[in-house]
């Protein structure tokens, strides 16, 4: 039987519309849209506030966030990265003017393997981009050591990591700078918009210069920037998200808790190794047995109306521009990519629907 509604791999947080309302008639009365508004700093207090850390540069979205890290840093030459993530992580690199390298995974956690990082250092070798994939830390220790070691910058796309905790502290502390997405998908979001971390404050100063131009102090360029700033109206819709940010994890963590019930005894079924609690429940990835019974699968929960996604796939080396990236064996993560698939998973999702779907994985596996 078919619902009339699709069930998406997610669905965006909608935060009250009249407190959004309320903070955007202060807007109104300062007819102030944006450049560095009230609204701005204020949601730049609040989310490093949120994480635990000193300060917060916000960026129009989380591409660019990745795209300033790299200028900041002014990262040319080979970046070693993993194929197993979201276009941005690499085409970043690219619009750097570096080079994109591609290394293999971890079996368990799917972030890149440190070992294949290390075979994969070459003289012309200048920075590490890990991604902590679906908001699972990387082996921050491990490549903390490879990088310093070799005399490498390391840098993380966090796109998917906000408020996760690693060893004591923000994820957004480890390495020497890092990037967050709230695209509208995120388990928060301003609608669109991201924010650059670093523990550095002369490269927190230089993303601000960046993402407004290059523009320094007295109306002089001080260097090459872009237009890379988050709008009032963001601002707002971050605002208010974050005042209610603490039940829709409590709620994500709800329904992960019950799919993993729905789904336990399966051992062919594989789901993605988590530390503790180091996690913020913004994803529920699953790894068939074969690529076969996961298209099966997809197939069945489609003609219900319910429509997982299949993250990451294909493999950012597959694709068009970086088949001629360079690359070692990329075995794991071919292997995972194929058979993974994100299930629908957001806060006001029926318990019924978690039902369906695990019974209908049942059938296939
Ligand atoms: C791993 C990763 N990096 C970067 C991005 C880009 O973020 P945005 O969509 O905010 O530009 C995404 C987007 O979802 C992502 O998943």
């Amino acid at each position: 039987m078919s619902r009339e509604e699709p069930v998406l791999v997610t669905k965006s947080t909608m935060p009250p519309l009249q407190e959004v309302v309320k903070l955007l008639e202060g807007v109104w009365e300062r007819a102030y849209l944006t450049n560095n508004g009230p609204l701005l700093q204020q949601f730049e207090r609040l989310i490093a506030a949120r994480n635990g850390v000193a300060d917060a540069v916000a960026v129009a979205n989380g591409t660019l966030a990745i795209e300033l890290l790299l200028e900041a840093f002014d990262i040319k030459g080979e970046v070693i990265t993993t194929p197993f993530t979201f276009p941005a992580t690499a085409t970043a690199i690219c619009r750097a003017g570096a080079e994109p390298v591609f290394v293999d995974i971890d079996p368990e956690t799917w972030n890149i393997d440190p070992q294949a990082v290390e075979r994969a250092i070459t003289p012309n070798t200048t920075a590490i981009l890990g991604v902590h994939v679906f908001g699972r830390p990387c082996d921050v220790r491990r490549l903390e050591r490879i990088a310093k070691t070799n005399h490498l910058r390391l840098i993380y796309d966090a796109a998917h990591a906000n408020f996760v905790r690693t060893q004591g502290k923000s994820i957004f502390e480890w390495g020497d700078a890092s990037s967050v997405s709230f695209h509208a998908t995120k388990l928060f979001h301003t609608s669109e918009g991201g924010a650059c971390f670093s523990p550095d404050p002369e490269i927190r100063a230089k993303i601000r210069r960046l993402r407004n131009f290059g523009y320094g102090a007295n109306a002089r360029l001080t260097e090459v920037g872009t237009n890379a700033k988050m709008m009032e109206f963001a601002a707002a819709v971050g605002i208010v998200n974050l005042r209610r940010v603490d039940s829709v994890i409590e709620s994500r963590r709800r329904l992960y808790r019950l799919y993993k019930e729905r789904l336990a005894g399966i051992d062919s079924l594989a789901f993605q190794k988590i530390d503790g609690d180091e996690t913020n429940f913004g994803y529920f990835p699953v790894v068939f047995p074969s690529e076969e019974i996961l298209l099966r699968v997809i197939q069945e929960l489609n003609q219900k109306n319910i429509f997982p996604r299949r993250y990451f796939w294909p493999l950012l080396s597959d694709m068009t521009p970086f088949a001629e990236a360079s690359s070692s064996s990329l075995a794991v993560a071919k292997t995972v990519s194929s058979r993974i698939v994100c299930l629908p998973f957001y806060p006001d999702m029926g318990e019924d629907v978690v039902g369906e779907i695990c019974d209908t994985i049942r059938q296939f596996v």
